[in-house]
């Protein structure tokens, strides 16, 4: 049933060389459920494939793999304007479209040409030349991989956007989409004609254009515009169009660049196509190893011969980075990034006051060197593409203003104390794109309806930052997919959580960590762990204790961080505990 390391290469539509160190296909619902029964299931992060198309490989693949090979098209008459076609997810999106054409069924004939399988259509919402899958999908048939059921969601339910459902994000990782019904119409003729280039076409040919006239324009049009997929790789899209507010477009890009293609999304936001962005910048035909910016469509990032998911990474970083600069717009990618590999950045290594403290004149604190200005605990994660903050400390601003941080995907929170969660409203710019999903525990939830009162109102103040609160225990949770595993730890009294991810751990506040919670440490590459001074503290290790549960837990490299004044300077710091252990210090970056 599991191949071994297995050469996925040619499963995903970038061609960008990848292993997975195990791989399975499935053919049925029961077989998918006997596959969700096994260790090798149970036991490993799982990635769920549909065509590849949509994926970015930044390493190997160290778990398994997933793929559906359902097959199967049927189509049921509800009345002469009304036929449901029901879809396998393994089938190829293109053959579900010419099935349709064939059958003389309109619906999907402007999604012709698009890479992928129709399991994959639901997830991404799927869409192009005026359409989108969300238009035409009754319902979706899935596995949930928790209860090890079936079972089928509405189109509401799927709480579809703009290249978005509800399967990129509470979804993620729990339901395989087994089957997608469709709703269509029994008709030749085809009735969507609003974009663009599909607008002249009835002019052209003389007629209402049919669905199959519609489909082989689309085609035309696509093949003119994107990398042929049987000759050159991509994942179609590398970004999505930014929405942005109006106020920023009308005040500052508009005047600056008159002739920018754009359109209004609700009242007071505004698509950008990225593509013209990019073109804009001088970016047409960037290369960065074997990946280049496709030159006649430059949303389209493709492997123009021999690109690592490396080089894509490293242009797709030059691309976000040269149109922030240039133009003042964030690009985000559309693409998954499959990238196990963990990156921090520790935004504050100081305790509750900061150092300096106010009004101190101690030698750390009056200290000439950069390395001894620690702002309050916290840290960012990179890792599978989003940006996980771990505590909004009150010095968040300045933290994300000095570390360019300008997405945070999620929050992990550790306690309620006042030096981790000052920094939460100065989330609000980040909340712009819909509710911020924040982790913690059911005592600091209810902490934080207190004293957050004004987010959670029924009819809050308008721009209040919005957070969507997700309690959670001492079991591993799932953010789109990456598995978290909270660590309870006790801060004095209190019981507070650590977190690890992959082979990351990070704890502060931690006075004692209890025996059970130890194997959740085990095989760390890299732990960051507090150490507030040389002197024992009632909440707080010491250095001593942060020495000794460092030599217990044995990862191969440690961080000391939520410093004191007392703790003294970095860089005597530096040599006191030995090659394996090192103070933190601002603005820190970690390769884990
Ligand atoms: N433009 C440029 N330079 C470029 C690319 C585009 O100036 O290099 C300008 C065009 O001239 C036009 C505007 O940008 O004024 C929009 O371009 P286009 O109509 O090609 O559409 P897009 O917004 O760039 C989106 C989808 C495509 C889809 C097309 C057609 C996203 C992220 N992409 O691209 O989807 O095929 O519309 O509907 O929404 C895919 O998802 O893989 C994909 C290719």
């Amino acid at each position: 049933m599991f191949e071994k390391d297995k050469d996925i290469t040619s499963l995903t539509t970038f061609g960008i060389p990848a292993k997975a160190a195990l791989f399975a296909e499935y053919s049925s619902a029961k077989e998918l459920l006997r596959i969700s029964r096994s260790p090798e299931f149970t036991d490993n992060e799982v990635l769920h494939i549909g065509g590849g198309s949509n994926l970015l490989f930044i390493k190997d693949f160290n778990g398994l793999v997933l793929h559906s090979a359902m097959k199967g098209i049927t189509r049921y008459d509800k009345d002469p304007h009304t036929a449901f076609v029901i879809a396998c997810a393994g089938e190829k999106w293109t053959d579900l479209v010419d099935w349709c054409l064939a059958e003389g069924l309109a619906g999907l004939e402007n999604l012709a040409g698009i890479p992928g399988e129709v399991g994959a259509a639901p997830v991404q919402n799927v869409g192009a030349y005026g359409a989108e899958a969300a238009d035409v999908i009754h319902n979706v048939e899935c596995f949930d991989t928790v209860t090890r059921e079936i079972k089928v969601f509405t189109n509401e339910e799927c709480r579809f956007g703009y290249r978005d459902s509800r399967f990129k994000h509470d979804w993620k990782g729990r339901y395989y989409v087994l089957r997608v019904s469709f709703r269509l119409t029994p008709s030749v003729e085809a009735s969507n004609l609003t974009y663009g280039p599909l607008a002249n076409l009835a002019e052209t040919l003389g007629h209402t254009p049919s669905i199959t006239e519609v489909a082989a324009e689309v085609v035309r049009i696509r093949a003119s515009k994107l990398p042929d997929p049987a000759v050159t790789g991509s994942a179609g899209s590398f970004f999505k169009n930014p929405v942005v507010s109006r106020y920023l477009f009308e005040e500052e890009i508009l005047p600056a660049h008159p002739d920018i293609p754009h359109y209004k999304v609700g009242e007071h936001m505004v698509k950008i196509p990225a593509g013209w962005l990019i073109e804009h910048c001088g970016l047409k035909g960037a290369k960065e190893g074997g990946a280049a910016v496709w030159p006649k469509q430059c949303l389209v990032i493709a492997n123009a011969g021999g690109a690592t998911g490396h080089d894509v990474k490293e242009l797709a970083d030059r691309i976000v980075s040269t149109v922030r600069k240039k133009i003042g717009v964030s690009l985000s990618p559309e693409v998954n990034y499959i990238d196990t590999s963990v990156t921090v950045t520790i935004l504050g290594s100081g305790t509750s006051k900061g150092v300096p403290e106010v009004g101190c004149a101690c030698k750390t604190c009056t200290s000439p060197y950069a390395k001894d200005k620690r702002m309050r605990a916290s840290a960012l994660v990179r890792t599978h593409g989003m940006n996980i903050l771990i505590d909004p400390s009150p010095d968040f601003r300045a933290q994300a203003l000095a570390n360019g941080i300008f997405d945070i995907d999620a929050v992990l929170i550790t306690h309620s104390h006042y030096d981790h969660v000052g920094g939460f409203d100065d989330l609000r710019p980040f909340c712009a794109k819909g509710k911020m999903p924040v982790y913690l525990k059911e005592d600091v939830n209810t902490d934080l309806h207190k004293r957050l009162d004004y987010c959670f109102r029924e009819h809050p103040y308008p721009g209040v930052p919005a957070f969507e609160m997700n309690e959670i225990g001492d079991s591993p949770f799932f953010i789109n997919g990456l598995k978290v595993v909270p660590i309870s730890v006790m801060h004095g009294k209190l019981p507070i959580l650590g977190y690890r991810i992959g082979d990351f751990a990070y704890i502060t506040d931690a006075k004692t960590i209890p025996e059970e919670e130890m194997e959740k440490l085990e095989g760390l590459k890299t732990l960051v762990v507090n150490a507030l001074r040389a002197r024992e503290h009632f909440a707080h290790m010491s250095f001593h204790e942060a020495v000794e549960f460092i030599g217990k837990v044995r990862p191969e490299e440690a961080y000391l961080t939520h410093f004191n004044h007392e703790a003294g300077y970095h860089h005597v710091m530096e040599e006191m505990f030995g090659p394996r252990i090192h103070p933190a210090y601002d603005g820190l970056v970690i390769n884990s």
